[in-house]
């Protein structure tokens, strides 16, 4: 595997987009959980691209995620708090060099940034390369979904295939960090 796409999420939402970028950038992508992108793992990728939902314009915490779950109600897909958070995973990134690119899922408007800037912040000062600029997913304002990944707008997916599909491109063209 040379490229890693490790994820939060909560619903699905940034899970789907996580393998629609897997999925457009085809053989040797993979994406995984926090839990399960170990550093061995991430010793074996030359490409790591990392993503997370913003919650209160920035990466979730324990509290934000408790604070979500505890609004769970019957009918609706239950919150995934299984998986470390992104930046609990983060806190234990092994050192670069090695490319990275970061994601968030978020809402449209002025709340929605946050996750993809962190997670940048976290990557480059663990001496990783930025492979290309933040990218960001937008969702509606519904919290509590009747289906995983049910608040995805309109062409998200496809977006982010098309971003892995680009990414894959990066990856080709660019020599290997040293
Ligand atoms: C506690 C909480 C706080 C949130 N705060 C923000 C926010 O500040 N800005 C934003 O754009 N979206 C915010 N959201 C919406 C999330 O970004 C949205 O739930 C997420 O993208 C869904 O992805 P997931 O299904 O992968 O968890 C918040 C959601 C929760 C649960």
């Amino acid at each position: 595997m040379d490229t890693v796409v490790v994820y939060e999420s909560m619903w699905g939402n940034t899970a789907a987009i996580a393998e629609s970028i897997a999925g457009g950038y085809g053989d040797g992508a993979v994406a995984m959980t926090t839990d399960k992108a170990t550093p061995a793992v991430l010793a074996r990728a030359r490409l790591v691209v990392a993503g997370a939902p913003v919650h209160a314009l920035n990466l979730p915490t324990d509290a934000t995620r408790e604070s979500a779950h505890a609004k769970d109600s019957p009918g609706h897909v239950p919150a995934d708090l299984t998986h470390p958070t992104m930046r609990d995973w983060l806190a234990t990134l092994p050192a670069g060099p090695r490319w990275y690119a970061a994601f968030e899922t978020r809402i449209v408007g002025p709340l929605g940034h946050g996750s993809a800037d962190a997670i940048a912040k976290r990557f480059s000062a663990a001496g990783y390369e930025a492979i290309d600029r933040p990218h960001s997913f937008t969702v509606t304002m519904r919290q509590h979904t009747e289906a995983p990944a049910a608040m995805l707008l309109p062409g998200q997916e496809q977006h982010a295939f098309e971003w892995g599909i680009h990414l894959r491109h990066l990856v080709t063209h660019t020599p290997e960090l040293e």
